[in-house]
């Protein structure tokens, strides 16, 4: 089908179905434009709480459309692909959070959203990049706490506050992989820009950067400095889409992964960009399936759904 008739038969879906769609900023500029609702992850948490909708297309990888199916019980929640997966959320299992917390006995753990049903099932507070900093601030001192799985936002908690949590060995693949090297050099070249990075960027990425912040942090820092003219972005690339539509005549220049592979001769061949392969699963055509025939349907069982609401909702309650 041409992307004409898709737009105009997602549309017509949408209002027969009484369905929301709700995409993250990572994904590709054709869903970003037909969402009813654009967020980060805690945003789109948020959204899913107030939504009168009967179903609920996340736009997204699958730990977001799990939050939103354990936040919304009674509605149905689709995603595009089901193989949008998170290399963050596969680095630490129930299984490993279990071994972890018996360890740990006096401890709370608090998780981060990029993490499975069954995992939030076993966690004191969930927290976003978007409130992470703001909820940990909030506990007791005192308080021991786990935090996973991300290692980065961890480490840069730890180090805003001063608290010393104990932290699991997990990253995202994709914000793990931007390269310091180029950076300094676009730095260099470019003197006036402002660097605009996301926690879960490695900490001596994040020791170069001026703004520290989840996605919707960093697009509101840019709508928010007219003054400011140019802008170097360490994050998925997918949310230069929303930067450059809200302010058109400023430059957004993405950091580029670290060089990956070794060519044929022995010389590094740039990975081709800094995009998240899961969030860019999704497509039109296969947003317009799922609507139509109300295909990938997230399930989360009843007893997992229960106790992993209870974090969620603490998290939406402290931030
Ligand atoms: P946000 O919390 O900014 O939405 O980030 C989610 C995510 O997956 C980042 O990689
Ligand atoms: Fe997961 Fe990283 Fe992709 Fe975000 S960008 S969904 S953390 S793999």
């Amino acid at each position: 089908m041409e992307k004409e008739q898709l737009i105009s038969e997602i549309n017509r879906l949408r209002r027969e179905k009484n369905a929301v769609i709700m995409a993250h900023y990572y994904q590709i500029p054709d869903i970003q434009d037909i969402a009813d609702f654009i967020g980060d992850s805690l945003a789109l948490a948020r959204q899913a709480a107030q939504t009168d909708a009967s179903v609920i297309v996340l736009c997204g990888v699958h730990f977001m459309g799990e939050t939103a199916k354990i936040i919304c019980p009674d509605k149905k929640v689709l995603v595009p692909d089901m193989n949008a997966g998170c290399s963050l959320a596969d680095s630490c299992k129930a299984e490993d959070l279990t071994l972890w917390k018996k360890e740990h006995p006096d401890y709370k753990v608090i998780s981060y959203v990029n993490t499975s049903a069954a995992v939030k099932a076993l966690t004191d507070i969930v927290v976003t990049s978007g409130n992470a900093l703001k909820i940990v601030n909030k506990l007791p001192e005192n308080e021991k706490l786990l935090f996973g799985p991300d290692r980065n936002l961890g480490n840069y908690i730890n180090s805003i506050t001063g608290r010393q949590m104990e932290l699991w060995n997990g990253a995202c693949h994709v914000h793990s992989r931007f390269s310091v090297e180029a950076l300094i050099s676009l730095k260099n070249k470019y003197s006036d820009a402002k660097v605009l990075a996301h926690p879960e960027c490695k900490q001596v990425l994040l020791q170069l950067a001026d703004v520290v912040g989840s996605t919707q942090a960093l697009l509101g820092y840019v709508k928010n400095h007219p003054e400011q003219n140019t802008f170097i972005i360490a994050t998925e690339s997918g949310i230069l889409h929303k930067m450059q539509q809200a302010c058109p005549e400023k430059q957004f220049i993405p950091v580029p992964p670290e060089a990956s592979e070794l060519t044929e001769n022995g010389t590094p061949l740039p990975c081709a960009c800094n995009e998240c392969e899961y969030m860019r699963l999704n497509t039109l055509e296969k947003l317009y399936r799922c609507l139509k025939d109300e295909t990938n349907e997230i399930m989360v069982d009843e007893d997992t759904a229960r106790l992993a609401l209870l974090p969620i909702q603490r998290m939406l309650q402290m931030s």
